[in-house]
């Protein structure tokens, strides 16, 4: 199975990225599943339900969020009754939404995306390691075709431990929040794929999506400055593309794409061959 997992969309450039590119990149790539992180898609702050309608009408899967699920607090009257936007799955239980969800293809292979958040340097939260624990004790490759976890967090040593945490267990444990793109992604020992994190997509040329000038001066002045104001150009679509055995569930190969905007362009040469055979 194919799957393209898309960092962090950011304001009306991330999401035009997005909406650009991805119907294509779903027939060029043959991709069974696409996944994007969307919560900085509503000008930097949160999402609505209208671009989730956006996103799903140009071959978005599933979307997951986290530290600005609820920026813009009408999400959390709709989160309830869309399975496919999901929230980190640590976050208290009284709160609206799933931290995971079970997807059946159209050929009937059924893939569960999970979302989960870090805590250094983040919110002060339930432990990422014993939820993840719990559902994969719950839920395994085998029955599943694949498992896709979207970690959002900031620290690399908490997002590297998620990946070897997961190792054998989880098709790919994916880290997303930084915006900024890694270079480490690979096969772990047991059969994860992993990437410490896959950047935005966004307008590079910015402070992690945000306009260049509010965001160097709260570091110049120290001062409570005005509302960061997302970056308009043209953005970097930065996602991660894997490929798994449809048999283990495990991941054969995965690499980043990189298309547009400031940042050089990366494609993944593994997907160019059609996909092998179920
Ligand atoms: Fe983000
Ligand atoms: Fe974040």
């Amino acid at each position: 199975m194919r799957l393209m997992l898309c960092g962090d969309v950011v304001g009306r450039a991330g999401r035009d990225a997005v909406v650009a590119h991805l119907p294509r990149l779903r027939h060029e790539l043959a991709l069974d599943f696409v996944v994007v992180n969307g919560e900085n898609a509503a000008h930097g702050f949160g999402i609505t339900d209208r671009i989730c309608a956006e996103l799903y009408a140009c071959g978005v899967d599933v979307i997951t969020t986290g530290n600005h699920v609820w920026d813009r607090r009408e999400i959390m009257a709709y989160i309830a009754g869309d399975p496919r936007l999901l929230r980190p799955i640590n976050y208290p239980a009284a709160q609206p939404g799933r931290g995971f969800g079970i997807y059946r293809l159209a050929d009937g292979r059924r893939v569960l995306v999970a979302n989960a958040m870090a805590r250094l340097f983040m919110d002060a939260i339930d432990d990422p390691f014993a939820a993840i624990d719990r559902l994969l004790g719950e839920h395994r490759l085998g029955d599943l075709a694949a498992i896709l976890l979207d970690f959002h967090g900031e620290a690399t040593s908490e997002k590297n431990s998620m990946g070897h945490f997961c190792d054998g267990r989880a098709s790919a444990v994916i880290g997303t929040h930084s915006h900024v793109p890694t270079a480490d992604y690979r096969i772990l020992t047991k059969g994860t794929a992993y990437m410490t994190d896959i950047g935005m997509c966004g307008d590079y040329d910015s402070v992690i999506g945000m306009r260049k000038e509010g965001a160097i001066a709260r570091f110049v002045t120290k001062l409570p400055g005005e509302r960061l104001e997302v970056a308009e150009g043209e953005a970097t679509l930065c996602a991660v593309v894997i490929e798994t055995d449809d048999a283990t569930g495990l991941a054969r190969a995965v690499a980043p794409l990189r298309l547009g905007g400031k940042l050089a362009p990366a494609w993944p040469d593994f997907a160019r061959a059609p996909a092998p055979a179920k």
